[in-house]
């Protein structure tokens, strides 16, 4: 599909966005880990987490789409032999948290991935969870999909992780559910929280300690209710969207803050973007809050260092656009994870920006953005990539002219109806 987009007069309106796809994915597994049913509400229906509902019914989960939430009816630890290979698609998260959970299985399985996934490396997760007791084999020694696993008894593991990366300690504290005694996960920065508080909420106690994370295993998981709040990372494209585009005022209603995750909006306020959190509250032990935002603010261009990015890694193509129409130059430091998300998105989007007119300069782990930018509409290419289709869109909404966008329809990973909210908020 291709998506046309062209400049609104400004933006308004209320809506919601689709739930938190990194608390949909864990809602899933661990409800597929406890016994008995679980209820889930707001699960986010997109592609990345229908690759994890199906994986988890060939492991013998029972989950169900109901009206107005999803029921799983979990196995509790052990899970049934697949009958054929598990496919995680485009998703990193399914594959790597996947991954954590089969090491504690006494049984091969089979992992695999799209083009994209095949290409992403896995040694992160494959290298700790082989010294727990994990037998994998794939290619590259193991650093990509398709992978085999063996899963079996555990034993414990003090980690000390090399990348910041919510998925590789995910990965190990699911591990360490299966695991006789201690194993602690430290972290390099603090990364996305969502696995420790889930497994709070399913009956588990996770240790916290600075950046160390342990859990006591073997545990098991109780049943329980979760409520997915709106997804940031997809909100941030609607937020942006108004920021840019003077006159402009939307409310964003039941966005997840967590604060391991709110990076972006702290950025955008530095920057000198008049947003507000309102109605603050709670789904289950993840804060949740209505975005009031409104245009027409000059920003500033701003320095995004490197202990900032995993608080906004997804959030860095909605940011750059925010970057284009500042007053001075942005640069983002300490980025090197970008190169390998579902595209390299530092040469991605400089390049399909570079085609709108805008000068972005590459650097091997970051990028520089020059600030008021004058854009013309040109076709572009998504590159496979959800967040950089949305940012191409957004991007096009300041060109002159028609801006088009190839293979559009990739946004359905993340945000399905992206571009029919977006159309909804336009005013012309
Ligand atoms: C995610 C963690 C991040 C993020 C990804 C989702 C998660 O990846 O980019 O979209 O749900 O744990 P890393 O953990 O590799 O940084």
């Amino acid at each position: 599909m291709i998506a046309v987009v062209s400049p609104p007069r400004r933006i308004t309106g209320e809506i919601t966005v689709p739930g938190d796809k990194s608390v949909s994915h864990r809602a899933l597994i661990l409800s597929a880990l406890a016994p008995g049913t679980s209820r889930i509400e707001n699960l986010l229906k997109a592609q990345d987490c229908f690759s994890t509902v199906s994986c988890l019914r060939m492991l013998g989960a029972e989950i169900n789409f109901l009206e107005d939430h999803v029921e799983v009816m979990g196995r509790g630890l052990r899970l049934k032999p697949p009958a054929g290979i598990l496919n995680a698609g485009n998703s990193g998260t399914t594959a790597r948290l996947l991954l954590g959970v089969l090491a504690g299985q006494p049984m091969v399985c089979r992992l695999k991935g799209d083009e994209s996934l095949n290409r992403r490396p896995m040694k992160r997760v494959v290298d700790p969870l082989s010294r727990m007791g994990a037998e994998i084999q794939g290619k590259s020694g193991g650093d990509s999909l398709p992978l085999r696993i063996k899963g079996g008894s555990l034993e414990p593991l003090e980690y000390v992780m090399e990348v910041a990366s919510a998925q590789v300690k995910s990965a190990i504290l699911l591990a360490a559910l299966f695991a006789r005694g201690k194993t602690v996960v430290s972290e390099p920065a603090p990364t996305r929280d969502h696995t420790e508080k889930m497994l709070n909420l399913f009956g588990v106690s996770v240790e916290e300690k600075g950046n160390n994370r342990a859990i006591e295993g073997p545990a098991s998981l109780k049943s329980t209710m979760v409520k997915v709040p709106g997804d940031i990372s997809s909100a941030i494209f609607m937020a942006v969207a108004a920021v840019v585009i003077p006159g402009s005022e939307i409310t964003i209603k039941d966005v997840g803050i967590n604060p391991t995750r709110t990076g972006s909006l702290e950025i955008l306020e530095e920057m000198g973007a008049d947003i507000s959190l309102l109605n603050h509250r709670w789904f289950g032990n993840e804060p949740v809050a209505d975005l009031h935002v409104r245009g027409g603010r000059q920003l500033d261009g701003v320095t995004i260092e490197k202990n900032m990015i995993p608080r906004l890694v997804d959030e860095i193509p909605a940011l750059s656009v925010a970057a284009m129409v500042a007053r001075g130059k942005t640069e983002i430091k300490g980025a090197g994870e970008l190169r390998v998300k579902e595209t390299d998105r530092i040469s991605a989007l400089a390049r399909e920006m570079g085609r709108l007119g805008a000068v972005v300069h590459q650097m091997p782990d970051g990028l520089i953005l020059e600030g008021e930018q004058k854009l013309t509409g040109n076709i572009c290419h998504s590159h496979g990539d959800h967040r950089l289709a949305m940012c191409l869109a957004l991007a096009g909404l300041l060109a002159e002219g028609e801006t088009s966008i190839k293979d559009f329809e990739v946004v359905n990973v993340s945000f399905p109806g992206f571009f029919q909210s977006l159309r909804d908020l336009l005013d012309f």
